[in-house]
């Protein structure tokens, strides 16, 4: 039996000894699952004392680097962090339209708009959740019309290289 199905196997286990429905998020059978490795991972932390950029960190940048297939990877201290310094190294700033997924977390529209940018809502595919293409046109044609860089909303509507970011 592979890994992920073992783990799924525990966790029905866990679910069943409890005699509970399921929960949407469930920290006491994931707690349950990983506690041990956890604990043990926080005490290498606080015995070795690095606490920022620690070698854990450079393991978890490899690590995500050969799953996503990047070349780069800079993990961040929250979603909300990561989403920020995006659209900051896009040069996201005031004035700016930003589109965001509608179906997404608040955090999406937040980081656009701490920039000083708006986020515009366009409808996501029912299948994947993901942005709907034709949305997105629509919404790329009445943020800046559909040649010009500048349309008559006077905004720049910045591409993120086709890289999803939340
Ligand atoms: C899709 C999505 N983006 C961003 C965030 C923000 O992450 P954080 O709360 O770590 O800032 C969340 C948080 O739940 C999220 O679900």
């Amino acid at each position: 039996m592979c890994a992920s199905a073992n783990r799924i196997e525990g966790m029905s286990e866990i679910i069943k000894a409890r005699n509970d429905s399921i929960r949407f998020i469930d920290l006491r059978t994931q707690r349950q699952l990983l506690g041990a490795k956890i604990d043990a991972a926080v005490a290498r932390v606080l015995e070795h004392g690095q606490f920022i950029l620690g070698p854990e960190v450079s393991v978890l940048e490899g690590d995500l680097g050969s799953f996503c297939g990047a070349k780069e990877v800079i993990s961040c201290s929250s979603g909300t962090d990561a989403l920020s310094l995006v659209l900051k190294a896009k040069n996201v700033k005031t004035g700016d339209a930003v589109l965001c997924p509608s179906f997404t977390f608040a955090a999406t529209a937040e980081a656009v708009a701490w920039l000083g940018a708006t986020p515009v809502f366009v409808d996501v595919l029912p299948h994947t959740f993901n942005i709907c293409p034709r949305s997105l046109a629509l919404g790329i044609s009445q943020e800046v019309g559909p040649q010009s860089s500048c349309g008559d909303t006077g905004r720049s509507v910045r591409a993120t290289g086709g890289l999803r970011c939340d």
